[in-house]
């Protein structure tokens, strides 16, 4: 059956006739306990969603939906090690890396923990070395450059985390990531670096992945170029893979490889061994408490009931937004310098696993998944795509995030960028009327250009204070989101099978390259782009 057909659903569908015109403005008049009935607190996190176009009834519909879904049992599952990634017989445990308890969690008849807590200990012994000087380079000099080489999953959420951490890192320590196969990220990485002083971190699930193999490649070659041994690869390169035979077959000794299991998918893997980097940046005590905020918000998600639940009220209110107002995208607006890489980040982890259009039975949706995950630090935006959010003939729901005591006290800075994000969400919200702008005084034909209709929903995010408590905290509860959007819309969240029709075609036209005939596979189109291709290098 599918989901359209429920009366959850339905009555969704027709309380959006009366709810869809009614202007935020009015919604806040009526009720003057909004705001206060309508904002969480978790953890460090103080979450406002009164400004989005809903109303108590709706509220409880979009429960009476969650809950007709199954959302508890489906979470429980998550939780239990069920193997809930129905395509690809997986089960799905990040939360299993960050558990703070020893309470089994069993995958196939066996606990996972005793492995999760090994890994952690090799990862914090491996950082302490390094840290120490105890782990040294071929030469016997100091490991002064870490270099992360993965993709996706591999290489977004260490990226990510190390930059918003980076005021809790070793500033002494060089820490980099090549991700693109194009050969100016990996030129650009290293040009400056002694390979004498160089560790290059191989991150890869399946240590099959093109890029990243195609990286790890030319890195061990630019490694022996200067040193001009092959044993110095046990030196200079440690990997972080499921796959023990590929990190064997590469060179790597499997002592240096740090594993993890088919039960991590790669975008929720940055509590595993992929986060290595991570800890050599920030040490074993900060990523502990990344790891521990993480599973604050897992225990909040497992236990608080629906309607004081984070993220399921993020993901329902997204689903509101997606389904029943039409909205096609969202934006997440970090006014925190910090978090530069978090939309990105988010970009992978929400549109690679609710980017799906059959359900988990393989029949085809017929409404609206995942929406497009974009964004950009505040304030810079406001500067570039704000005009469109507040005036443009999209509705694109937004969510602000904004930190309440800065890392450093700049002057005034801190209290101006909050003030910026404030403002934001209350003129997407409230707009001005045509009224409202007559009465500034303004020529008539002028009037139209500078109203702001409003009624542009968004949440607002004030976090006490960007630490890795809060960092793990706030992931953990984008993560959740997607989790529960995705049981909403009966969608498998954790396959990608979308990313391999591209892989395959990419392998086809390489070759075509260096021959003469296009395989069957390469359309006239392309063909002709990759032969104009080749006759115009020099
Ligand atoms: O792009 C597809 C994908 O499989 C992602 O899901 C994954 O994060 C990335 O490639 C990298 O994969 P791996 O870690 O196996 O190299």
């Amino acid at each position: 059956m599918t989901i359209v057909t429920l009366q959850q659903w339905q009555d969704l569908q027709k309380h959006t006739d009366t709810i869809q015109h009614v202007h935020l403005r009015e919604l806040f008049v009526r009720d003057d306990t909004r705001a206060k009935k309508m904002s969480r607190t978790v953890g460090s996190l103080y979450v406002d969603y009164s400004k989005n176009r809903v109303n108590d009834e709706t509220l409880c519909l979009l429960f009476d939906l969650a809950r007709a879904r199954g959302i508890e049992t489906a979470r429980d599952a998550m939780l239990a090690g069920e193997k809930i990634n129905t395509t690809e017989n997986r089960a799905v445990l990040h939360t299993a890396l960050r558990v703070q308890d020893n309470t089994p969690i069993y995958v196939d008849g066996a606990d996972v923990l005793p492995e999760v807590r090994r890994v952690l200990t090799q990862m914090r012994d491996f950082t302490e070395a390094v840290h120490s000087g105890s782990w040294q380079g071929f030469t016997g000099k100091r490991i002064k450059n870490i270099i992360n080489i993965g993709i996706g999953g591999s290489d977004l959420g260490p990226v990510m985390v190390t930059e918003a951490l980076k005021y809790y890192s070793k500033r002494d320590l060089i820490v980099r990531f090549i991700s693109n196969v194009d050969g100016s990220d990996f030129y650009e990485k290293t040009r400056d670096l002694n390979p004498e002083e160089t560790l290059f971190i191989i991150a890869s699930k399946t240590f099959t992945t093109d890029e990243t193999m195609t990286n790890a490649h030319t890195a061990r070659q630019w490694l022996l170029d200067t040193l001009r041994n092959d044993a110095a690869v046990a030196n200079h390169f440690v990997a972080l893979s499921t796959n023990e035979a590929a990190v064997r077959e590469f060179g790597i000794n499997p002592q240096n490889m740090f594993a993890f299991w088919d039960w991590v998918g790669g975008r929720y893997s940055l509590t595993s061994a992929i986060g290595l980097s991570i800890m050599l940046a920030i040490g074993t005590e900060n990523f502990d408490e990344l790891l521990a905020g993480f599973a604050d918000i897992d225990t909040h998600f497992k236990t608080a009931p629906l309607e004081e639940n984070l993220p399921v009220i993020l993901a329902l209110i997204g689903i509101w937004n997606t389904n029943f107002l039409g909205a096609s995208s969202e934006v997440l607006l970090p006014y925190e310098q910090y978090l530069h890489r978090f939309p990105a980040y988010f970009q992978q982890a929400n549109m690679e696993s609710n980017g799906k259009s059959v359900t988990k039975s393989g029949e085809h949706v017929g409404y609206a998944t995942g929406p497009v995950i974009w964004g950009e630090p505040g304030t810079n935006g406001q500067h570039a795509f704000y005009q469109l959010l507040h005036q443009g003939t999209q509705l694109i729901p937004a969510d602000f995030i904004g930190f309440i005591e800065p890392l450093e006290q700049v002057g005034k800075h801190h209290d101006k960028l909050i003030a910026n994000m404030l403002a934001q969400s209350q003129a997407l919200a409230f707009g001005k009327t045509a009224e409202e702008v007559a009465a500034d005084d303004i020529p008539e034909e002028l009037i139209p250009h500078k109203t702001f209709e409003g009624n542009r929903p968004s949440n607002t995010l004030l976090i006490d204070k960007l630490t890795p408590r809060s960092l793990g905290q706030l992931i953990a509860l984008y993560e959740h989101k997607i989790f529960v959007q995705g049981v909403i819309w009966d969608i498998n969240s954790f396959d990608q099978w979308g990313v391999e029709l591209g892989k395959v075609l990419a392998k086809d036209i390489y070759n075509f390259f260096s021959s003469e005939e296009a395989s069957g596979t390469i359309d006239d189109s392309t063909a002709s782009l990759a032969r104009y291709y080749k006759n115009q290098q020099t």
